[in-house]
């Protein structure tokens, strides 16, 4: 059977910098409480009605196709991973496709729907495919609009500092090579905490909520929103909201954990580990982990600084620039790992 390698990366950001102070004009905030509790002092804000998420992602995919030596007609499946997508159907797989000018349709697109995890999530399903020789190049997308969907006023405050755009993309081929490509991945959920960082409306779940017609519509219909009231609007329920203090808590230590589990099926310890990319939450919860598996600081890559969090495209775009800087070499032990809403965590091992 094949393993899976990455065989192209690549990554694109906004152009447009907003930093913590440009922030601190729309609500009460500071640069100090920003930096003291997650590291971040920018992050980039895509273009509006320009730079949806599938055209981010396109940007960062058409890079990744060209080092992948292939175009993109060679692509045969696609997974886009975001929890920002362009449209609420259809998924930004196909839209990807389109942008690309992929016309063939000897492919499969697929969208994944894991948040902070979504990479992870996207990698060990591309990697089944791959092995069980089902395709041969799949493009994988990680990319996210975060700044289309914030609250800017102070109510915001506590997601709206935290988040950025970005896309990053990675093409998965088959390699006969031993020990090369991803060598294990470990994928978790745990629904209790669904709500504790989630973004809910308008979904189907708030009709519920309202009085029934006959026809089984509620009042929001008036407002022509999928269940989406006033009310709802008024009150800001229309924005991610989180309890950042129990995502913290249970982020540090679900990280420690899955991170053993895979080092463990390979037989490995985190002495191994020649990089290690962290979901870019929070850079305490980056350094927590760090410090658990007692790695030094030229074995972590963390950009949380310039970019905030940028969900599913955080792991891509770290790993292409650690790959761009020189350092990801061929042989080395790259561990990543993820931990976000649902809550839904994983991580992979991969031998460059
Ligand atoms: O990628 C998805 C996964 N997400 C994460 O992993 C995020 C995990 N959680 C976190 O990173 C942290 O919990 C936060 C950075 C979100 C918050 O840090 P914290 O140290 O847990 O702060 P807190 O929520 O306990 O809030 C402390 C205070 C509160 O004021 P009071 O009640 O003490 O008066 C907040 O209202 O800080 C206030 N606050 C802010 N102040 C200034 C909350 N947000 C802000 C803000 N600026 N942006």
């Amino acid at each position: 059977m094949h393993h899976t390698k990455i065989a192209g990366i690549g990554f694109y950001v906004p152009e447009h910098t907003v930093t913590n102070h440009d922030l601190m004009r729309h609500m009460d905030t500071s640069d100090e409480w920003i930096q003291e509790r997650s590291g971040i002092v920018e992050r980039r804000f895509a273009k509006r009605h320009e730079e949806t998420t599938s055209v981010l992602g396109a940007k960062a995919a058409r890079i990744a196709i060209e080092r992948a030596g292939i175009t993109p007609a060679d692509v045969d499946f696609i997974i886009f991973a975001t929890l920002s997508p362009d449209y609420f159907f259809p998924g930004c797989g196909v839209l990807l496709q389109r942008e690309l000018g992929i016309t063939h349709t000897e492919i499969g697109a697929l969208d994944i729907r894991n948040q902070c995890s979504g990479f992870v999530y996207g990698l060990t399903v591309g990697d089944q495919f791959i092995r069980s020789g089902m395709y041969k190049n799949i493009l994988l997308v990680g990319a996210e609009v975060h700044s289309m969907g914030l609250d800017y006023s102070t109510r915001g405050r506590n997601v709206t500092v935290l988040f950025g755009d970005g896309a990053g993309a990675v093409v998965l081929q088959p390699t006969d090579e031993q020990n090369q490509g991803i060598l294990t991945s470990k994928l978790h959920s745990d629904g209790t905490h669904a709500e504790q960082l989630a973004f809910i409306n308008p979904g189907c779940h708030s009709g519920y909520h309202d009085k029934e017609t006959d026809f089984g519509y509620d009042e929001s219909v008036e407002f022509g929103g999928l269940f989406l009231t006033q009310k709802m609007m008024d009150e800001g329920m229309t924005f991610p909201t989180m309890d950042g203090q129990l995502v913290f808590k249970t982020a540090v230590t679900k990280f420690p954990e899955v991170i053993k589990e895979v080092l463990d099926d390979q037989g490995l310890t985190p002495a191994d580990i020649d990089l290690f990319i962290p979901h870019q939450a929070n850079l305490r919860i980056s350094q927590f982990v760090q410090k658990k598996l007692g790695l030094p600081d030229d074995k972590v890559w963390n950009n949380i600084q310039r970019y905030g969090n940028t969900t599913a495209a955080t792991i891509p775009i770290a790993l292409c620039e650690a790959w761009e800087a020189g350092k990801v070499k061929k042989g080395d032990l790259i561990c990543i790992a993820a931990f976000g809403s649902g809550f839904t965590w994983g991580a992979s091992l991969i031998r460059w």
